[in-house]
This record gives C-alpha cells, sequence and structure tokens, in this order.
C-alpha cells in the first residue's frame, strides 16, 4: 500500500492536481525529465545547460555518463539526476568490485556530499541499452554484474539509500505476437537475463528504465499509423481481447507491462528513460510533428492520470529524449538519432511544450558563444566534377543528415547539399580555413547561406580545441601532408591586401571575392592590420598555401590564450591573382588571438 500510493503521488496525481487548482509549476516537474546527453563536437558549455534546465523549471536530467563538469554544473541545482556507466566499462565492472568502487569513489562520492554544493544523484544507469538487439552479446551479459557491483560499492561508500543502481532498457527487449500486448514476452536470447536483472531491481526497490518510441515503431512498422502514432483522435483504434488501444504509447506500455507480468514482477516500478519525436533527418521528423507528439504525450498522461489509480497503470518518472541536438551521435538507427532535441544544439527552442515551466513559452540558451558569422560553401566557378568524393568525405567526419532523404536540406539541389557538407566540416573544425580548403573547391563568406526550412549553422565556440586533432586526419584525406614550412607559427592566414569588395552579394557558391584557399578579404582586419607590418620574414606563395593547406599542428608550442579555431581571412580580389604570383597585394601570415586581434607573423610580397 505504502508503495502503491508512493506509485501514484509523484507525477501525474500532482499533474492533475496541479491543473484543477492552478498549482505553479512546482508539481508538474516533479515526474517529467529531460535526457542531456553531450554526444556533440561543439557541445554547449554545461554552465549554459544547467542554466536553461533551471529557466524552464526542468527537475530531472539523466545523464549517459558522468562527466565531472556536467556534475559540477549541477550542483546545488536541485534538479535530480541520473548518472550513467557507458557501455564499454560494464565488462570491467562486472569483473571487477575494485573497479565498481573507484568509479562510485571517483564519479559519486565527491558530488552526492552533504554540503550546499552537493548534487542530488537518484539514480546510477549502469549501461546504456546493453540489451539492443544490434550489440548481440557484447554488453548485455555483464549488465547484472556490472549492476551488483555498483549496488555492492554504494552500500560501502554508504550511499545506498540515496542512490539506486538501475539498467536502461531497450524496446526491443520485447516482443508480441501480431504486436498484441497480452502475448508480449522478452527476447529469447535476453530472457534469462532480464529475469536476473528484475530479480535484482526487485530486491533493491529500484525501478525498471526502458524505452518506448512511437518514432521508431511509426518508422519501421507500416502497420502503425502516423495518427496513432500522435495521439490523434481519428487514430484507428486496436482491440487486444478485452483492451482497445488508441495510441501508440499505451500499446508498448501494456506490452512493457504484460512482459514484466508474465515474468513474475507486476510489481516493479515502470521508468519511461527515453521519449521524445526528432526534428530532421527522416520524413515526418519535423518540429511541428515533434511538438504534437509531446504535447500529446503530456495531455494523455494528465488525463490517464486523473482515470486510474491503478498500480502500474503509469510510469513513475518520464525522460523526453532528448534536451539538445547532438552532432556525434551515431547513426546507425538512422539520420533522425542527431536531432531529438526539444532545443538546437545551441540551446533555441524548436518548439513550445511544456517541460515544466508551466503556459510560459521556453526560454532558450542566453549568451551563447558563436564563432564568427562565416560559412564554407561550394566554388561554383569551378569544375566542381570531383566534389561527390570530397563531399562525402567532409560527411564522414561531420554531420550531414539534414541533406538525407527528409531532411530539412533534402530540397537543396546539387550542389547546395555539397555546400552544406562543406560547411558542416568547417564548422566542425572551428573554422579553420584548411577544412574549408577542400582541393581548393571551398570558398569561405560571410553571406548566411540558409534558405527557407534548411539551416546553414555556425558553430559554437568552445574551449575544446577540437580542430587540432582532427585537422591532421582531414590533410591525409583530402590535401598532400606538407611539413616544415611554417612548423613553429601558431596559425597562419594568408592576406591579399586586394581592393576593397566588402559588401558583395554571395549565396551557394558566388565566388567573386574568393581565392583559391577559400577566404574572403575583411577591411577591417586589414585595416588594423595593415602596412605597419609588412617586414616580416618572407616565404613563397606556394610555400604559404601549401602550408596554409596542411599546416604542421602542434599544440605543444600553441600559447595557452591562442584561440586557433577563429583566425583570420584571406583578402584577395581574385583568386587567380595569389596563385599565379602576379596579385596586386601583398601576403600576410598572421594569426589571431583570443582577444580576436590579428597579429601579423610574416609578410610576403608578391
Ligand atoms: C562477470 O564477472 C564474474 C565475476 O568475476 C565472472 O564470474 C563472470 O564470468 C563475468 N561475466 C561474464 C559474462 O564474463
Ligand atoms: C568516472 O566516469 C567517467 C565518465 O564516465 C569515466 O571516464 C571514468 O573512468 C570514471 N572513473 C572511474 C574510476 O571509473
Ligand atoms: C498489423 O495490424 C493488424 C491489425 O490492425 C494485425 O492483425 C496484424 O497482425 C499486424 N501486423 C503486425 C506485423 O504487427
Ligand atoms: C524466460 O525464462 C523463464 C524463467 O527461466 C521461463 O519460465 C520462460 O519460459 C522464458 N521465456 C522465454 C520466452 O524464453
Ligand atoms: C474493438 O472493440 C470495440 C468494442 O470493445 C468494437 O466496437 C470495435 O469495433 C473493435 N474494433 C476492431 C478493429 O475490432
Ligand atoms: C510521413 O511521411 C510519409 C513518407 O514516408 C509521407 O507520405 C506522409 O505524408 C508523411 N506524413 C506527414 C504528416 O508528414
Ligand atoms: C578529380 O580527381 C581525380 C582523381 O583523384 C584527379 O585525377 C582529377 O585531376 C580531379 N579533377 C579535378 C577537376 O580536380
Ligand atoms: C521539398 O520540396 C517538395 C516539392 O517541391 C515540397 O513538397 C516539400 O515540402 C519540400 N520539403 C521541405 C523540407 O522543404
Ligand atoms: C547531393 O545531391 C546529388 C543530386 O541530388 C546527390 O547525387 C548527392 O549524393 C548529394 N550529396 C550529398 C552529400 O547529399
Amino acid at each position: 500500500m505504502a508503495s502503491q500510493s508512493l506509485k501514484c503521488t509523484p507525477i501525474f496525481q500532482l499533474l492533475s492536481l496541479s491543473l484543477i487548482i492552478s498549482l505553479s509549476a512546482v508539481a508538474e516537474v516533479e515526474g517529467l525529465g529531460v535526457n542531456w546527453g553531450t554526444a556533440a563536437s561543439h557541445p554547449l558549455p554545461p554552465q549554459k545547460v544547467v542554466e536553461l534546465l533551471k529557466a524552464n523549471d526542468i527537475g530531472k536530467v539523466k545523464l549517459f555518463d558522468a562527466d565531472p563538469l556536467v556534475l559540477q554544473s549541477l550542483s546545488a541545482s536541485n534538479i535530480h539526476v541520473t548518472v550513467g556507466v557507458p557501455n564499454s566499462m560494464l565488462r570491467s565492472l562486472n569483473s571487477s568490485l575494485k573497479a565498481a568502487e573507484s568509479w562510485v569513489h571517483d564519479n559519486l562520492t565527491r558530488f552526492v556530499s552533504d554540503g550546499a554544493s552537493r548534487v542530488l544523484i537518484d539514480y546510477v544507469a549502469v549501461g546504456d541499452e546493453p540489451f539492443l538487439q544490434s550489440y548481440g552479446e557484447q554488453f548485455y551479459p555483464f549488465v547484472v554484474g556490472a549492476a551488483a557491483n555498483i549496488q555492492t560499492a554504494l552500500f560501502k561508500a554508504n550511499l545506498a539509500e540515496k542512490v539506486k543502481v538501475v539498467a536502461p532498457c531497450s524496446f526491443d527487449a520485447f516482443l508480441s505476437e501480431s504486436g498484441l500486448p497480452s502475448k508480449a514476452r522478452f527476447r529469447p536470447d535476453v530472457n534469462r537475463t532480464m529475469i536476473e536483472l528484475l530479480t535484482f531491481l526487485n530486491r533493491h526497490r529500484s525501478p525498471f528504465f526502458v524505452t518506448i518510441s512511437p518514432f521508431q515503431s511509426y518508422h519501421e512498422n507500416k502497420n502503425f499509423s502516423l495518427d496513432f502514432a500522435l495521439f490523434r483522435e481519428v487514430a484507428h483504434a486496436r482491440n487486444d481481447s478485452h483492451k482497445t488501444y488508441r495510441n501508440s504509447f499505451d500499446l508498448s506500455y501494456d506490452t512493457i507491462i504484460s512482459a514484466l507480468s508474465t515474468a513474475g514482477f507486476p510489481q516493479v516500478d515502470v521508468v519511461i528513460g527515453r521519449i521524445g519525436w526528432p526534428t530532421d533527418g527522416a520524413p515526418n521528423a519535423t518540429s511541428s510533428l515533434a511538438q504534437e507528439f509531446i504535447k500529446g504525450l503530456i495531455d494523455h498522461l494528465h488525463s490517464r492520470s486523473a482515470k486510474s489509480s491503478k498500480r502500474q497503470d503509469l510510469p513513475t518518472e518520464i525522460y523526453i529524449l532528448s534536451l539538445l541536438d547532438e552532432d556525434k551521435r551515431s547513426i546507425a538507427a538512422g539520420n533522425f538519432e542527431r536531432h531529438w532535441g526539444v532545443f538546437t544544439f545551441d540551446g533555441q527552442a524548436k518548439y513550445q511544450v511544456d517541460l515544466g515551466q508551466g503556459s510560459r513559452k521556453l526560454v532558450n540558451a542566453q549568451d551563447v558563444q558563436y564563432l564568427s558569422p562565416k560559412w564554407c560553401v561550394v566554388n561554383n566557378n569551378k569544375d566542381l566534377l570531383n566534389t561527390t568524393a570530397l563531399a562525402s568525405d567532409a560527411c564522414a567526419a561531420a554531420d550531414c543528415t539534414a541533406v538525407s532523404p527528409g531532411g530539412s536540406c533534402f530540397n537543396l539541389s546539387w550542389p547546395g547539399n555539397i555546400s552544406y557538407a562543406f560547411n558542416s566540416y568547417y564548422q566542425q573544425h572551428d573554422q579553420n580555413p584548411e577544412s574549408c580548403d577542400f582541393a581548393g573547391l571551398g570558398l569561405i563568406t560571410t553571406v548566411d547561406p540558409s534558405v527557407d526550412g534548411c539551416r546553414f549553422f555556425v558553430g559554437l565556440r568552445t574551449s575544446l580545441s577540437i580542430s587540432l586533432q582532427n585537422s591532421a586526419r582531414f590533410c591525409s584525406i583530402i590535401s598532400p601532408m606538407i611539413e616544415g614550412v611554417v612548423r613553429d607559427r601558431p596559425s597562419l592566414a594568408v592576406v591579399n591586401k586586394g581592393p576593397d569588395l566588402q559588401g558583395q552579394p554571395n549565396s551557394l557558391g558566388d565566388n567573386s571575392f574568393a581565392t583559391q584557399t577559400g577566404l574572403i578579404r575583411n577591411k577591417h582586419e586589414e585595416q588594423q592590420n595593415g602596412d605597419k607590418n609588412s617586414a616580416g620574414s618572407s616565404s613563397s606563395d606556394a610555400d604559404v598555401q601549401a602550408a596554409h593547406r596542411c599546416l604542421p599542428r602542434q599544440p605543444s608550442v600553441l600559447p595557452g590564450t591562442l584561440d586557433l579555431p577563429s583566425i583570420q581571412r584571406v583578402v584577395g580580389s581574385d583568386s587567380e591573382e595569389i596563385s599565379s604570383s602576379s596579385g596586386s597585394g601583398g601576403l600576410m601570415v598572421a594569426a589571431q588571438g583570443s582577444e580576436g586581434v590579428v597579429r601579423p607573423l610574416a609578410v610576403a610580397v608578391v
């Protein structure tokens, strides 16, 4: 009885109560949380994310690992947290209690301490959907052993009262004949382990975390209609013996409950660890349908909680997938995987739903630091025969999911989609000019190439200098590796002091102010750094361009404050002038510090 009333309290009874008596948003956030993943090349800084959570009264987050910076940013926030143990650690955590103890010591103990700065950690999620069928036996055989070792380590650290051990489970661990919940069971290959896991959870009174994905059910199974997935009134209902199902969520939820009951665990609490609707990368992955889904889900849970009091009628908690888009998520399951966010990668709400903030509009992330307003596009005036291979190299490293069929940029015709690929790569490499080379076919522009519905993004400025690690790889796939030209120089720009071409129109590939190295002029910077520095050491422009394209990277010689990513521009009226050494201006090699001032290192007269 006690746990029955507990069960009914957190999420939906309070939700409905709050509706009736117009209580503040406080009650509404009780059982609703979001997944906060950080599989992004340029993640929004954790502190900004926490501000975003607080501004929107989001009371719970589920993480996929235990990043200390993320946990620190959550300290004293009053946000309830689930930390994650990655699948890759399951094997060692299963075989070694010592490993589990040091995981708990390093990743939990100091954050859970009682001080004012404590992090409210409710759960440790051992593994991330280790039962996924596509993983085979890679991870799941270690789950229960790892969970037991973490549990023991928690007990020894005196944290077992505060923190519960869970193991998020994918929906494909369940099977049901003809899609009928009453016939649900576990997938035979994981049946035994699932029962061991449930026995473990039951013993420690921990909830069962599971994913429900009406989007994927709809996407993969032509038998489901969009109406059924989106809680629409007009949906064709389904009957299963005495029950009628009007939406995909109820059908999936009852499938889980039924399998748990059949296996002998009718009493375990169920938490929906992931549920959402993506907004790009597939047909029907749009913001308006995502909004309809999330709104439909929340309204549906309100109305169900008003009607029912039975145990397991409702999940105790629900975590929306996801808070933010992540451009490094695996797309093995589909291009939509990088677009689950209610917010874009830079923290802007894609649509309006009530995540806990009530009837207020969602608040966007504030004071987001972007790179300069520059984009990399294809240079239309070049022979574009070879761009397809270049674009697929770019897409292998960067994120081109928006140009995939059904994506928001799918309608860009060739070579607009090549430009999209180039830009994605360029932004992911912190706008490093080398990353817009593409064998001379790239062109940097200050005119936003975005067209309606298709956003050419500008990257976030981060402290992580990802370009350092990636540019060597870029060189090896696209440009020849040239060493020794400017070894000790932190970074380079090639500046051709030609006439002012500021304000030229540009779009996907107008190269009127292109240079062969794909850079553009900037009158302001040119003036700042003008002729007073014309006495630097000289080198041939072939050398400079070669070095520029494939600068050997030596992170150890970089001053700590130097902001490699946001370097320089090349100023020039005509690319041919630079490459033929007959241009009117000089070549200047420059570096830009984080304060944004271009500091010339060398000038070559041509
Ligand atoms: C998990 O660890 C235990 C204890 O070391 C070991 O006996 C067992 O074989 C391990 N499980 C797997 C699947 O390797
Ligand atoms: C703590 O968690 C982080 C992130 O998941 C992981 O890299 C690290 O190895 C963990 N610490 C220990 C001692 O396992
Ligand atoms: C599809 O739905 C129909 C009922 O609408 C059912 O009879 C059939 O078995 C379902 N097929 C699958 C593969 O779930
Ligand atoms: C799962 O395991 C239980 C207990 O071992 C057994 O009773 C049941 O028949 C199994 N179910 C399936 C579908 O294999
Ligand atoms: C489902 O059952 C209801 C009554 O319980 C019935 O009116 C309806 O026709 C049935 N629908 C289907 C598709 O069998
Ligand atoms: C969903 O996508 C399919 C194509 O897969 C399309 O035929 C249908 O019109 C789309 N529905 C909506 C509502 O966008
Ligand atoms: C295209 O690539 C091939 C092989 O990599 C190369 O031989 C050819 O010169 C390239 N064409 C152009 C126009 O760059
Ligand atoms: C793409 O173009 C087609 C036909 O012109 C149009 O129906 C569709 O809405 C467009 N899609 C997007 C995402 O703009
Ligand atoms: C760009 O569009 C062309 C033609 O529609 C297509 O063949 C090519 O694969 C696309 N490239 C990318 C990177 O999407």
